[in-house]
């Protein structure tokens, strides 16, 4: 896939839906090309001019805004914590030194952060992992969000008391904004629970990458199913092959307009192994209902099909 414009048509469409809630105030620098912000805020950090009091220079001209003050009732804006920027840095932990940012007429930019921000998500990020470069996001560093320029802050938000992708009832909503195919599969005939946020992305995915492919949680498909579905797991007398294998290949995770999340309906599913001779054909047989295409179609006589202990044969019988 051609990233870039992927990319362009999520800020679009994260444009769209984001919209009422953006700080819509004109900066003195944005018709600044974003390179030339950027340079300038490298600059910036080199030199190095912290403001000597900190948050309080800042609040001078920023109180007013009730999303900067909100930061406060948040984990950041935390003053007991020994960790916290409060109790170093403050705001300028992540925004970058003062500069002459609060010289009267001042073109001085600070950092900001977002898919709208000037400054490249892997800089935005790399602020963020300076304190949380910990054992959970270990496998950040070349995973999809990471390669695809996603930065930390379009998922998370600083300043609120409770971030929202970090509340069950709201991470399904926001991950789709982005994913938009698994939205709409989410909504199909038959699916895992998330459009009622009783299961949630992140009970399958690790959004700061893992190990495993797809940044699943467990360490593949197979293990990240039985982790819910245990007794599909086996051992069986009879396995059959595909199970074993991989869950997808008759599963869609996310979602499906056929019955339990089937990736294709019976008889087509088991005919794309199971080669038209003999009697696997005979769903098409002079296209009467028959025991092949009614009910269970296949499954109506080899009922057991995730593998059985049926003492008579391979046949996954019941
Ligand atoms: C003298 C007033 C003044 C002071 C002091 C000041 N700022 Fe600003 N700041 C502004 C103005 C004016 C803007 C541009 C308009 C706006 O976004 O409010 C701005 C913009 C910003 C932005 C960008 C907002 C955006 O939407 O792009 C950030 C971030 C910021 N300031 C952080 C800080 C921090 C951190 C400090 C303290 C280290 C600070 N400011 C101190 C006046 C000030
Ligand atoms: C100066 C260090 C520091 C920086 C920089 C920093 N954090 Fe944090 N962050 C903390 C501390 C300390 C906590 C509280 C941890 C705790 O209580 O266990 C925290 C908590 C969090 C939490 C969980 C609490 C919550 O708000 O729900 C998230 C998410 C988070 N940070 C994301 C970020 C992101 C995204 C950035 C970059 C925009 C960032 N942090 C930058 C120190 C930092
Ligand atoms: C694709 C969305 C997404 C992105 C991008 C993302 N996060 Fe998260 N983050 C989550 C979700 C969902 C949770 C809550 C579930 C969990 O803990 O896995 C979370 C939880 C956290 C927490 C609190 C729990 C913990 O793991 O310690 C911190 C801190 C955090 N993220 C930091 C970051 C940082 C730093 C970045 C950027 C390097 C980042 N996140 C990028 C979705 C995201
Ligand atoms: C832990 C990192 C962090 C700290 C500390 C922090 N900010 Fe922010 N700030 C952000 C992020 C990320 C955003 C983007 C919006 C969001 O995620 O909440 C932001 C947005 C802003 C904006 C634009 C907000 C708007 O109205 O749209 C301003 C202004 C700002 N911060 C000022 C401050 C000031 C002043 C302080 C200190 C009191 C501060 N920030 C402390 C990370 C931080
Ligand atoms: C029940 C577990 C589960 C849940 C819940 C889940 N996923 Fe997945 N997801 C998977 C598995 C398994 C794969 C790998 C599929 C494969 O290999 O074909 C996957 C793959 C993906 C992919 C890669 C798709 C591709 O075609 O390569 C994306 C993107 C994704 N999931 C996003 C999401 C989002 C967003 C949510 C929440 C709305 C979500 N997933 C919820 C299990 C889950
Ligand atoms: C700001 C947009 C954005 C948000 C929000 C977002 N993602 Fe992604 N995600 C991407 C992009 C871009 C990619 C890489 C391109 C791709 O594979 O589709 C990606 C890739 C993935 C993949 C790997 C797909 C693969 O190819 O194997 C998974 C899994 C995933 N995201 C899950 C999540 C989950 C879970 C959340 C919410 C916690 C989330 N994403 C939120 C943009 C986003
Ligand atoms: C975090 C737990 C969890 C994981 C992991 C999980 N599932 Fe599920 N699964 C559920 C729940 C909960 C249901 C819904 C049960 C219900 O509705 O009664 C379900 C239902 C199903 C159904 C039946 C859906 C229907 O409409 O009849 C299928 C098929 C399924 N899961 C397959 C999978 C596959 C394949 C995987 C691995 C890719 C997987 N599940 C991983 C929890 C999980
Ligand atoms: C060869 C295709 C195929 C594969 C591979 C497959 N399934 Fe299924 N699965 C089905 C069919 C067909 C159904 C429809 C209900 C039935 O008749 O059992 C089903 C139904 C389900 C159900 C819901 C009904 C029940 O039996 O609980 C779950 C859960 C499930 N599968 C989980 C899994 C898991 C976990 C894996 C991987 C270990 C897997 N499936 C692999 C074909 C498959
Ligand atoms: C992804 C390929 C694939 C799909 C889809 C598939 N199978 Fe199979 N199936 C196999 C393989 C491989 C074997 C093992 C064949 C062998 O050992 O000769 C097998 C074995 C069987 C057997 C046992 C007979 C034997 O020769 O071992 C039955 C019965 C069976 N499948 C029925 C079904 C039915 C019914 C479906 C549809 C619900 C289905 N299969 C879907 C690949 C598949
Ligand atoms: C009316 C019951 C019935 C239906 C419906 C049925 N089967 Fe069978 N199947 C059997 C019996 C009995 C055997 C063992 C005797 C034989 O080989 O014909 C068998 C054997 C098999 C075998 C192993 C031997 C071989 O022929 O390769 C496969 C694979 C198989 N069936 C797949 C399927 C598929 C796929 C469907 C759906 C298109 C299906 N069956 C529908 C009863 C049925």
């Amino acid at each position: 896939m051609n990233m870039e414009s992927s990319m362009t048509r999520w800020l679009i469409a994260i444009g769209l839906l984001l919209l009422p809630s953006l700080h819509l105030q004109a900066t003195p620098w944005q018709d600044v090309p974003a390179a030339e912000v950027e340079a300038q805020l490298d600059k910036k950090f080199a030199d190095g001019k912290y403001s000597p009091k900190g948050a309080d220079t800042c609040l001078t001209c920023h109180r007013k805004s009730a999303t900067v003050m909100a930061m406060f009732d948040g984990a950041h804006g935390n003053l007991d914590n020994p960790k916290s920027p409060m109790a170093d840095l403050q705001c300028e932990a992540c925004h970058g030194p003062l500069g002459t940012h609060n010289k009267k007429n001042s073109k001085d930019p600070m950092i900001t952060f977002g898919l709208n921000s000037p400054v490249p998500a892997e800089k935005q990020n790399s602020i963020c992992l300076s304190c949380h470069n910990d054992e959970e996001r270990m496998a950040w560093q070349g995973n999809h969000h990471d390669n695809a320029d996603v930065p930390c802050a379009s998922c998370h938000q600083i300043h609120v008391a409770n971030d929202p992708i970090r509340d069950k009832s709201q991470e399904v909503a926001i991950c789709t904004q982005c994913h938009t195919e698994q939205r709409a599969q989410l909504h199909q005939r038959s699916a895992h629970p998330l459009k009622n946020n009783q299961m949630v992305c992140s009970d399958c995915h690790n959004a700061h990458g893992s190990l495993a492919d797809s940044s699943l949680k467990q360490m593949s498909v197979n293990d990240n199913c039985y982790s819910c579905h245990a007794e599909k797991r086996g051992p069986m007398l009879w396995e059959h092959a595909p199970v074993t294998d991989n869950c997808v290949n008759c599963h869609n995770p996310h979602g499906s307009v056929n019955e339990a999340m089937l990736t294709i309906k019976a008889p087509q599913l088991c005919q794309q192994c199971h080669a038209s001779v003999g009697h696997t054909g005979n769903a098409y047989f002079n296209g009467q209902p028959n025991a092949f295409t009614a009910g269970q179609s296949c499954m109506n006589c080899h009922g057991q099909i995730h593998g059985s202990n049926h003492p008579s044969g391979n046949l996954l019988q019941r």
